[in-house]
């Protein structure tokens, strides 16, 4: 195991969230209503086809759980091992966190896991298309995207949300940014899910989920949590 950083070196390197915006963007609503509204038709980018492809090979009828940007795939293998039926699915742009993940993980490699580089946008998109249900959908500390004007790289507003909540399940996302978190809430609550904002406890925090909610505990931020209940299928987006 590589050492983790002392809790003095993470508060260095970890500065909280600064941002131009300080409450939910104003045109958050008017987005998200506009992605639910209209399909997102960008091609998957052919690395994200091979990947959906991969898991495809692998499923072999098992109920899927998602770990969506999931870095060096920590997060992705303590989920394999609390859900030892599923196949567990671990999904990053990034090949160097992979691969780093993957040097650290070897021999204790969970056989339900499968880590695979590709843009998740184009992977929910590509699952949707196939009429894919995820068992749970874990979204740990995307990238915060904090200007005002990067509102539309966020998930709750990003043009791929309607795909994602396509394939429904249990929605857990953490973020060090409250802003994000809330607006990630905003916009579940828009497509009709009923959504939680919390923070995990201290006792939860004692074994994070994941290396950056380890480096951001250890740097003293606070930590939101938003969890969405399984959707039904066919539940239709509404707006309130
Ligand atoms: C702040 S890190 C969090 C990593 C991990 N989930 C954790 O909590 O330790 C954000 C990750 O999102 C990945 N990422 C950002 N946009 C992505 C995208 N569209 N598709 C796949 N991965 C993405 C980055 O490569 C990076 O590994």
């Amino acid at each position: 195991m590589e050492p983790h950083p002392s809790a003095e070196a993470s508060r260095a390197l970890s500065r909280p969230v600064t941002s131009n915006q300080v409450a939910l963007h104003p045109r958050l609503d008017e987005l998200v209503r506009r992605h639910l509204a209209t399909p997102f038709r960008k091609p998957p980018a052919p690395y994200s086809v091979a990947a959906f492809e991969a898991i495809a090979r692998r499923r072999e009828g098992r109920s899927l759980v998602l770990d969506s940007a999931c870095g060096t795939g920590e997060s992705s293998a303590r989920l394999a091992r609390r859900h030892p039926q599923a196949l567990v699915v671990g999904i990053d742009q990034s090949a160097e966190r992979l691969e780093r993940g993957q040097r650290k993980l070897q021999a204790a490699w969970p056989p339900n896991l499968v880590l695979l580089r590709a843009d998740v946008g184009d992977v929910w998109a590509l699952m949707a298309q196939a009429g894919w249900r995820l068992a749970e959908h874990h979204l740990l500390y995307p990238n915060p995207w904090p200007k005002a004007e990067h509102v539309m790289r966020r998930w709750g507003s990003h043009p791929r949300l309607p795909a994602l909540l396509a394939l429904g399940g249990r929605i857990e996302l953490r973020s060090n940014w409250i802003v994000y978190a809330q607006e990630f809430a905003r916009a579940l609550h828009l497509a009709g899910r009923t959504a939680t904002l919390d923070e995990p406890s201290p006792a939860e925090l004692a074994d994070p989920v994941s290396p950056f909610e380890r480096k951001y505990r250890d740097a003293g931020h606070t930590l939101w949590r938003v969890t969405a209940p399984e959707a039904q299928a066919g539940n239709t987006p509404v707006e309130r």
